[in-house]
């Protein structure tokens, strides 16, 4: 019961694909009502849960704010509000990143979930919860992801000062810091390579090893967290694994 989303609604960002479809699919299969805003058609997506579809470019706040607006015209005030949306693009060395990468993903990563936080709450009932996506890259920096990287700091940092200006009103706003998973954007040869040599678990993540953290975040289970920026990377950020050991020095342990 604790896990329970009957009689809530749901709005996420993100949401026609990867990790966003995956977490409203969960939040639907656990009775929430669930809107998923997207640039990308997601009609056909909500259609299979039985969610809604409306489009939303989090870049701009006008559209943010439209697209929230949408969502509650269908399934009345939000009580879970997901903001998910995001894109992977990483540049070169910060001497080299040119100003539209710069620009772009700063806009979606960092003004997007600013615009979420920004009017998400005044379309929300007491009591809800916000979770942001931001990622593993805002705890570990990995050369060439600066901007990547510094945008979803940011995200940490406003998950906690959203979480103090929305206490008064029981909503609580918490982080999922995900590792590689499985999507458009973390899928590949190199994330796999990357996942078995410095996950304690060896395996990037899939969408449904990440989902179930969103539902807990979202559900009553979590009702004493809030400000938390959660990370879900397969232990990456314990330290280097045995299996890194050995191919550096050649054995499993320092001694
Ligand atoms: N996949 C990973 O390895 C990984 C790791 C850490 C964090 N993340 C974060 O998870 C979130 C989801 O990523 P994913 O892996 O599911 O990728 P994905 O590419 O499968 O999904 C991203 C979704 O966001 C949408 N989107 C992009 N720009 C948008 C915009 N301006 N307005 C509205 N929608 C927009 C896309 O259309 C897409 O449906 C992102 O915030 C990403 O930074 C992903």
């Amino acid at each position: 019961m604790m896990f329970s989303l009957t009689g809530k609604t749901a709005f996420v960002t993100g949401g026609a694909s990867g990790i966003g479809l995956a977490v409203a699919k969960v939040l639907a299969a656990s009775g929430a009502r669930v809107v998923i805003a997207d640039l990308s058609d997601g009609a056909a997506a909500a259609a299979e849960f039985g969610g809604e579809y409306v489009g939303i470019d989090v870049s701009s706040e006008s559209s943010v704010r439209e697209a929230l607006e949408a969502a509650v015209s269908r399934v009345g005030k939000l009580d879970v509000v997901v903001n998910n949306a995001g894109v992977g693009d990483i540049g070169p060395v910060i001497t080299e990143t040119e100003q539209g990468l710069i620009d772009k993903v700063t806009r979606v990563n960092h003004f997007g979930v600013m615009y979420g936080l920004k009017h998400a709450p005044q379309f929300m009932n007491d009591g809800g919860s916000i979770i942001n996506t931001s990622s593993m890259a805002s705890f570990i920096n990995m050369p060439g992801s600066a901007v990547y990287s510094a945008g979803k700091r940011a995200v940490n940092s406003l998950t906690e000062m959203a979480a103090l200006e929305l206490g008064e009103r029981g909503i609580r706003v918490n982080a999922v810091c995900p590792g590689y998973i499985d999507t458009a954007m973390g899928s590949g040869e190199e994330g796999r390579a990357l996942c078995e040599a410095f996950t304690a678990l060896g395996r990037p993540g899939t969408t449904d090893d990440v989902a179930g953290v969103f539902l807990f975040l979202a559900s009553d289970a979590s009702r004493y967290v809030s400000g938390e920026s959660l990370r879900v990377d397969g232990g990456w950020h314990c330290g280097p694994t045995p299996r890194l050991l050995e191919k550096v020095i050649g054995t499993a342990n320092v001694s």
